[in-house]
């Protein structure tokens, strides 16, 4: 199984980035884990480009939608941020157009494990994450396996115990 796992977190050894590496350490597999805030994201132009062949932009969200479609299994992250995903995982986001419009490309089947990590311990934020299961991923074909969503999670390594332990009863 191939695994590619995104960390929309600008924050090394932060929540995504601790429960991304949990979820990993319990998969076999082959894995990639990148950190998209070291990386070249460009935003989608609506160039349209894609929908008579490839992505025009020659940054890392190509090579990484690229890998997204190599892979078996996603683990997309990203705390939330007023209320949605990080500026980077929405980048990587919006740049699924290079697929959603090329008929020659696909996503469909590939599982994802969403994670999501934010400081507010209330279920504010749970439609938005429902929603994410819909748009983008079933838009895509993707399927979401599980969510992670760490609530009350506000410093480094800070409430994210229920999450790690949803993590060790998880069965993939
Ligand atoms: C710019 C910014 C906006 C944020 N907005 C929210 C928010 O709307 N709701 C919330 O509960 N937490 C919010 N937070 C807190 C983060 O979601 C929370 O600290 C999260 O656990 C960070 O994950 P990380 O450690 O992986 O970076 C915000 C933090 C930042 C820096």
């Amino acid at each position: 199984m191939k695994i590619l796992a995104l960390i929309g977190s600008p924050r090394k050894n932060g929540n995504c980035d601790i429960l991304v590496n949990k979820i990993a350490e319990k998969i076999d597999g082959e894995k990639e884990i990148l950190f998209l805030n070291e990386l070249n994201l460009n935003y989608c132009n609506a160039c349209q480009a894609c929908q008579k062949g490839d992505c025009i932009k020659d940054d890392d969200t190509r090579d990484i939608i690229a890998k997204i479609e190599d892979a078996d299994l996603l683990i997309f992250s990203s705390p939330i941020y007023f209320g949605q995903v990080s500026a980077q995982a929405k980048t990587v986001i919006d740049r699924f157009y290079m697929i959603s419009q090329n008929p020659e490309r696909t996503l469909e089947g590939t599982k994802v494990i969403q994670v999501f990590t934010q400081a507010n311990p209330s279920d504010a934020f749970d439609p938005y994450i429902k929603s994410m299961e819909t748009m983008p991923f079933g838009f895509l074909g993707m399927e979401v396996i599980e969510t992670i969503s760490a609530k009350g999670a506000a410093g480094k390594g800070e409430g994210i115990e229920d999450a790690l332990k949803k993590i060790e009863e998880m069965e993939i």
